[in-house]
């Protein structure tokens, strides 16, 4: 069964796409074979993307398909060991069956309150469908280089027992060139930005690492299986 790992929003504009198309290349890179699945039939911006770095032959390659429909997807993904989900820019219907079938499910959102009190009611709506806490991380994107706002943001997600990534994307100028010519953020030759992209990979792999992995961890303190 592959794993799929969504990326949803109640907000437009918030990361969905770039952290999605970064995180299967990651998985590209990292020898797995991965579909990246372009729910936003309206937008479309992963497949072209994908056009973008096919035009460049850039690899590794990574295999893009658009559906309207999850009964299209559960057609084609046994080909794969990942699916990654980009979903259009509003939590809708769709976007919530998606995330009740996801292994994983990511929401990209600024240090901004205005991006995490949507972000709290998407994730309370996944609660209500039933899809396990466990599950679901904050990932932030896009964000300002207010320490102070970041901690801010971080402890109200706290209090109400959200998971949050320990990597942020930062609103770089840099990441924009990148994505617009098929690449991701790890792909940068400026080792700065190289460097925060492939920090975000690392802690979006581990995430859907731990919540997928099949295989239970040895407890620190000694505990057994
Ligand atoms: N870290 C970043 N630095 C600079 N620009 C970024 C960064 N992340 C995303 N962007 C830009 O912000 C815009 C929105 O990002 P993106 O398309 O990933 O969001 P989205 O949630 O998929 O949006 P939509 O809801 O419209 O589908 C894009 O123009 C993208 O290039
Ligand atoms: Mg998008």
């Amino acid at each position: 069964m592959p794993r799929r790992i969504l990326f949803t929003s109640q907000k437009g504009g918030v990361g969905k796409s770039t952290l999605a198309r970064s995180t299967a290349v990651a998985l590209a890179y990292a020898g797995r074979r991965v579909l990246l699945a372009d729910f936003d039939v309206d937008q479309r911006t992963c497949m072209r993307w994908q056009a973008q770095r096919l035009a460049r032959a850039l690899e590794p390659k990574v295999d893009v398909a658009a559906f309207s429909k999850e009964k299209k997807l559960g057609r084609v993904e046994f080909d794969y060991q990942d699916i990654v989900i980009d979903t259009r820019g509003q939590h809708d219907e769709l976007s919530l069956d998606l995330a009740t079938s996801a292994d994983v499910v990511f929401l990209p959102s600024s240090f901004s309150f205005d991006d995490v009190a949507p972000t709290l009611r998407v994730i309370e709506s996944l609660r209500n469908a039933g899809v396990p806490s466990a599950r679901v991380a904050i990932v932030f994107c896009r964000t300002g280089g207010s320490k102070k706002q970041e901690q801010q943001a971080r402890s109200v997600l706290g209090m109400n027992r959200i998971a949050v990534l320990d990597a942020v994307l930062p609103q770089k100028d840099g990441f924009i060139s990148l994505y617009s010519t098929g690449r991701t953020g790890r792909e940068a030759s400026q080792s700065k930005l190289r460097a925060m992209a492939l920090a975000m990979d690392e802690a979006l792999l581990a995430f859907i690492e731990g919540t997928t992995d099949p295989v239970p961890k040895l407890v620190a303190n000694g505990g057994s299986f």
